[in-house]
């Protein structure tokens, strides 16, 4: 007989927190950027939600564009392989780039989309991460602005998954699993 495995949410950053922090985050870049054309990069899935909110509060010299690269598959354990599945469409040469990530764990993902992205010649090329857990750190790699630091633990919501469900919860959770 399988048993079925029970998961359950446990709110670690609601709602207003949230937007609050997103707002302030987009006010620094705003002023970082002194209306200068941006360019913002949305590492798929997960920031889109997080994208969405922030461009909302950038002004007009904004443009946007996505990435997609795959590390993790349906596990929560990263395979330690990067793979580009969805390139820009956009040419970043000579561009004011931000990339806007969900979250940095151990730093892989990071570290190659920057070095990726660094050969094609932006004028500059910054990041922008909802979440950071700075204790799964393997792999050093810069990251501009921070929403929130957080423990090492799985969290879904706001964009983040878990075997692609949860990405559509206002709120960032702790997954709690139990059989
Ligand atoms: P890294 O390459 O280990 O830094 O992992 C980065 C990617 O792994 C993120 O962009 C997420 O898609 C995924 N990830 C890492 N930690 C979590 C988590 O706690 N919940 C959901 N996804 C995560
Ligand atoms: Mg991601």
């Amino acid at each position: 007989m399988s048993l079925a495995t029970v998961e359950t949410l446990e709110v670690m950053i609601g709602q207003p927190e949230l937007q609050a922090r997103i707002e302030a985050l987009a006010h620094e870049i705003h002023d970082q950027y002194a209306g200068e054309e941006l360019l913002l990069v949305g590492v798929l899935k997960g920031s889109f939600l997080f994208l969405a909110d922030l461009c909302r509060h950038l002004g007009p010299n904004v443009t946007v564009d996505f990435v997609q690269v795959s590390s993790y598959g349906d596990r929560k354990e990263s395979s330690g392989v990067v793979q580009i599945r969805k390139d820009l469409d956009i040419n970043i040469e000579d561009r004011h780039v931000l990339l806007v990530e969900d979250i940095v764990d151990t730093g892989l993902t990071l570290q190659h989309l920057r070095e990726l992205l660094a050969v094609r010649r932006p004028k500059s090329l910054r990041v922008v991460s909802l979440l950071s857990k700075p204790d799964a750190r393997l792999h050093h790699t810069q990251i501009e602005w921070v929403g929130f630091e957080i423990e090492n633990e799985f969290v879904v919501g706001y964009g983040l998954d878990y075997a692609e469900r949860y990405r559509n919860l206002p709120f960032i959770a702790k997954l709690h699993q139990a059989e």
